[in-house]
């Protein structure tokens, strides 16, 4: 570039932040906001959870030009954007391949909170945002899944609603109130389609920005657990801390591009995932009068969905599925250990997230599989486990041998 166009390039951008302040903002919170320069692997999930973000927004605008929700129409216009739409059937495998991406890129970015406590002091509503986000997050994929109007998409609907008949007094009129008809109909299909492609992408959106102005209020933590804040320079900048640019926005560059390359992958070769993304019944459009043999959720759903199912009264299943939930709303009070991090953590933490983990997995597992006796079994050993890891937190955690926190952050 020129000499004279870069003059006039800062002569707009004077122009502009004298009416609308862009400098102020990319200083706090890019060129001059300081992050601690130990974040490793486990932090690229925040800037994926973005990129998903976006990914989701742009796909759904393209596949919304195309689909027609009504139950007459909203199968037969989904098969019409696979086929007859230029691009349209990768515009849908973004989408719906994009939505199973988003919630492992989601487990992962929460999984890193329980390694390095990144949930506890002074990043409490940072969590509680966080988890907002999630159950959102989980009402958004719910309502989506509905939109194809597939037999699981109709037969899952039913299934989940018609949970909400089992709380007394209230239940039938609330599952009816919810629906709009007596069993999943136009009129639910409508009211989804409603909530998906405006009111909680809007919600998401609000709450994302939540996060990230929480975010930047303490500022990260990181894989030692502790606060780059208390170890400052005479400006003020931490001693630990590097400018968020250029240095973290090309390293989330270098961790957005490999994982578009893993994301393009499977959209390329394996969009459904065996089933796993997109399941095969809802290639067969929705017939109230015909149940599937096998009625699951989608796999991020599954962990949840097999605790239901390993109770066997219906409302207190879905009492256990509330609170399988709700407990990780709680997890700033429960944690009272000395430490944050991993790192600095005894065997009892450490065995005790190892089991959670398995848990969650297994539950996972279960919750996709016929419920046989041996099934039922794992599951409601493994819903023990997993609310024991919580619910016993505030003991072990704080008869836990720990390591002591270092002074400043290390490195390798
Ligand atoms: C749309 C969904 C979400 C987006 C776009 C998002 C974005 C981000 C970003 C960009 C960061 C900073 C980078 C990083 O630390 O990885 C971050 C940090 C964080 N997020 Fe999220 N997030 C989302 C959902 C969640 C959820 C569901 C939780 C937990 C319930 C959560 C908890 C946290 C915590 C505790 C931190 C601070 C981590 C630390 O400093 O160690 N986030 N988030």
């Amino acid at each position: 570039m020129s000499n004279k166009l870069i003059d006039r390039v800062f002569i707009v951008r004077d122009w502009v932040d004298e009416r609308f302040p862009i400098i102020e903002f990319w200083d706090a919170h890019l060129s001059k906001y300081y992050a601690p320069k130990n974040l490793n692997f486990w932090y690229y999930f925040g800037s994926l959870a973005v990129l998903m973000l976006v990914i989701q927004f742009l796909s759904g605008i393209f596949l919304a030009m195309n689909y027609k929700p009504t139950a007459g129409t909203a199968f037969a216009s989904v098969e019409y954007i696979m086929r007859d739409v230029n691009w349209g059937w990768l515009i849908r495998y973004m989408h719906s391949t994009g939505a199973s991406f988003f919630f492992v890129v989601i487990y992962l970015h929460m999984f890193r909170a329980l390694l390095y406590g990144s949930y506890r002091k002074p990043r409490e509503l940072l969590w509680l945002f966080g988890m907002v986000i999630f159950a959102v997050l989980m009402a958004e994929a719910f309502m989506g899944y509905l939109l194809p109007w597939g037999q699981m998409s109709f037969w899952g609907a039913q299934v989940i609603i018609s949970l909400f008949g089992a709380i007394p007094y209230i239940g039938d009129e609330l599952a009816l109130w919810i629906r709009g008809d007596f069993v999943v109909a136009d009129a639910t299909l409508n009211r989804f389609f409603a909530f998906h492609v405006i009111a909680f992408p809007l919600l998401l959106l609000g709450l994302v920005l939540f996060h990230m102005i929480s975010l930047h209020s303490v500022g990260s933590n990181n894989p030692d657990g502790i606060e780059i804040k208390k170890h400052k320079d005479e400006n003020g900048v931490p001693l630990d801390g590097i400018p968020f640019h250029p240095y973290y926005t090309l390293k989330d560059t270098v961790g957005a591009v490999v994982f578009l390359m893993i994301f393009s992958a499977v959209l390329f070769y394996a969009p459904e995932m065996g089933g796993w993304f997109l399941e095969k019944d809802n290639f067969v459009p929705a017939d109230p009068l015909k149940t599937p043999e096998h009625i699951a959720p989608l796999w991020y759903f599954t962990p949840f969905y097999a605790i239901l199912r390993a109770v066997p009264d219906k409302f207190l299943g879905v009492m256990a599925m509330g609170a399988s939930i709700a407990v990780l709303f709680a997890l700033p009070w429960l944690d009272r250990s000395p430490v944050k991090s991993i790192r600095q953590r005894g065997w009892i933490f450490k065995g005790a997230l190892a089991t959670f983990v398995v848990s969650f997995v297994g539950l996972a597992y279960l919750g996709t599989v016929a419920a046989t006796p041996t099934a039922t079994l794992f599951s409601r050993i493994f819903s023990v486990l997993y609310f024991a890891f919580f619910l016993l937190m505030p003991f072990y955690s704080k008869f836990d041998k720990t390591k002591p926190v270092p002074e400043r952050v290390t490195e390798k």
